[in-house]
């Protein structure tokens, strides 16, 4: 594996990639300098001899916007004919416009009460939600399980008070756990905006990043979280995801405090 250099310790280029992104988690999504550098005033670069003639390299194949285009078009079509979530389930399983279905054991759709006022929207299934076919199972879903308990709220709950329904962005998993491409992502909006159609939620909880990414073009969830904005005509709370909260259990305070404004957000909705 390759080996990189960060402030004088060697890192092998996964764990470069883990620091990477724990900054980004951080909000650190920009890179600045210390102090600012006056680039008008920076000593003229030196001459270079010109290069020698490059050996033609092969011209690599233009990205082929016609196929995503009408991968997107027939997306579209598919969703907008679904009226029902079990059309709707039926209609983005048997889409094959999404290389991750190869790959994927099983389709993940939803679980949870569809009637509830929250939508849990989460990013793509892991391994065993990709075993089971369901939303949130893993050790980030017994989390998300308690935290909601914590406010009286569960996926069980018959009573649409008192339950939660979930959704991942994505219902294929996404080999190694990787993060969706964009690609990926934009093939399924048109059926996770009709999901949300549907289903019609009070308000919507994007846990993570790629849920901020795919329902507000936004990222940086540390800065966003706890901010009340909105998504798909709905009220919307960013909250981190609690993957990372079990990787940063001290995260769990402002969690905590995402979770009961979001208890007050839907008693005032209720009056
Ligand atoms: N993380 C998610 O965002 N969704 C899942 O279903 C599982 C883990």
């Amino acid at each position: 594996m390759d080996a990189t250099t960060y402030q004088g310790i060697e890192l092998d280029a996964e764990t470069a990639l883990a620091l990477l992104e724990w900054q980004m988690e951080m909000g650190a999504d920009m890179p600045v300098m210390d102090a600012p550098v006056d680039r008008f005033d920076l000593p003229a670069r030196p001459e270079l001899p010109p290069l020698p003639a490059a050996p033609a390299a092969p011209v690599p194949p233009p990205a082929d916007d016609d196929d995503s285009a009408a991968r997107l078009a027939e997306a579209e079509a598919l969703a907008a004919s679904a009226s029902t979530l079990e059309a709707l389930a039926s209609a983005q399983q048997g889409f094959d416009g999404i290389e991750l279905k190869k790959g994927a054991r099983n389709f993940c759709f939803a679980d949870g009460n569809p009637k509830a006022r929250v939508l849990i929207l989460g990013e793509a299934p892991g391994d065993e939600e990709d075993r089971q076919g369901r939303p949130f199972v893993g050790r980030a879903g017994q989390l998300l399980d308690r935290m909601f308990a914590a406010i009286g709220m569960a996926r069980d709950a018959v009573d649409a008070q008192a339950a939660i329904y979930i959704v991942n962005v994505l219902t294929w998993r996404p080999p190694g756990n990787r993060d969706p491409n964009p690609d990926e992502i934009a093939v399924s909006m048109p059926f996770l905006r009709r999901h949300v159609e549907l289903a019609d939620p009070d308000v919507i909880v994007l846990m993570g990043n790629i849920p901020c990414q795919a329902a507000l073009e936004r990222r940086g969830i540390l800065r966003l979280r706890g901010q009340w904005t909105e998504a798909f005509g709905k009220p919307a709370l960013p909250m981190t995801h609690p993957a990372y909260l079990l990787r940063n259990p001290q995260a769990k305070r402002e969690a905590w405090a995402d979770l009961l404004s979001l208890q007050a957000r839907l008693e005032s909705l209720s009056v």
